[in-house]
């Protein structure tokens, strides 16, 4: 595996991948890797020829200081764990060399960005297109992986892509949990002992609610989880919506759409925590 840090390398190297016809397949990351990256990072190196991987802590995504202050960040760690699942070339830029200038683009995502993560953090979708952009366009991937933990991300992306009429084709990929379900999160390691032993009820109380979801209205599903994860004094849930999985936009009855998709962010102590699970509701139903 090489490590590069200059755009320009980079793009050389690449350019010489290309030149012999290989396939490129690129998975973004914040680093501090855990086995949700690493499947996505298998996921690419068995369907592309050559693998490239970016480590970058994004300011720009960020819409809390302290936030990005206290991202976890283990570079040496990450190297090795991704040496050993077969990448092929770590990116692993400074931000000067990321925003040589300041990016001052703005994307429109309508309603995709208003709801949910992008009504709580302000900005951050931008911010996730504004990088997302440029990585896409140092490394020209035809494959990008992203993780279905980040359901409205992936969406956002697919977005951008179709508006920027990007060639590079997105591959969601399955969310990875820990043993009791926890999402696997760069996040978790923020966590206390205390704290890391009561935030599997998020995922707990999801899955319980998708066996409710045949007898209960979308309102008392959403009700029982809310008050189930408010409950326990160190969970504070900052929203829970049930939507159409592909506008995002919220539904009051299980019958408007197919496949409603439930997500959620939870603040455990300060650490904040997304998840999210879909509904398989049958479409009969009329309450
Ligand atoms: P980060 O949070 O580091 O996540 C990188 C990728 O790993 C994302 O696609 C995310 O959805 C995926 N991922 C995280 N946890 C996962 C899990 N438990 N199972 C499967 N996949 C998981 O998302 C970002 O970084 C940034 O916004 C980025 C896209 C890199 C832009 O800065």
């Amino acid at each position: 595996m090489k490590t590069l840090n200059s755009v320009k390398d980079l793009k050389n190297l690449l350019t010489q991948e290309r030149l012999k016809n290989k396939n490129i397949g690129f998975v973004p990351t914040m680093g501090a890797l855990h086995d949700g990256h690493l499947s996505l990072v298998k996921h690419c190196v068995r369907e592309n020829e050559v693998c490239v991987v970016s480590i970058f802590v994004n300011p720009t995504q960020f819409n809390d200081k302290n936030d990005l202050d206290a991202y976890p960040r283990t570079p040496e760690k990450d190297r090795t764990l991704l040496q050993t699942a077969g990448c092929n070339y770590l990116f692993a830029p400074s931000e000067k060399e990321m925003y040589p200038e300041p990016d001052t683009r703005t994307f429109n995502f309508g309603n995709l960005a208003c709801v949910m993560e992008g009504e709580h953090r302000p900005g951050h979708f931008n911010g996730v297109a504004q990088i997302v952009s440029k990585l896409f366009n140092i490394i020209g991937p035809c494959k990008a992986y992203f993780g279905e933990k980040d359901f409205q991300q992936i969406a956002i992306i697919q977005q951008m892509v179709k508006s920027l009429h990007l060639n590079v084709q997105i591959i969601p990929c399955p969310t990875l949990r820990e043993a009791d379900g926890l999402a696997m999160s760069s996040r978790n390691q923020l966590l206390s002992d205390e704290q890391r032993r009561k935030a599997p009820l998020i995922a707990q109380t999801l899955k319980e609610s998708a066996t409710l979801a045949t007898n209960k209205t979308v309102r008392e599903v959403k009700d029982f989880v809310t008050n189930t994860l408010n409950k326990e004094p160190l969970l504070r849930v900052e929203y829970f919506e049930i939507a159409n999985r592909h506008t995002f936009t919220p539904i009051t009855c299980w019958t408007e759409t197919t496949l409603p998709i439930g997500c959620i962010a939870v603040f455990c102590g300060n650490v904040r925590l997304i998840d999210n699970i879909t509904y398989f509701v049958p479409q009969i139903q009329t309450n």
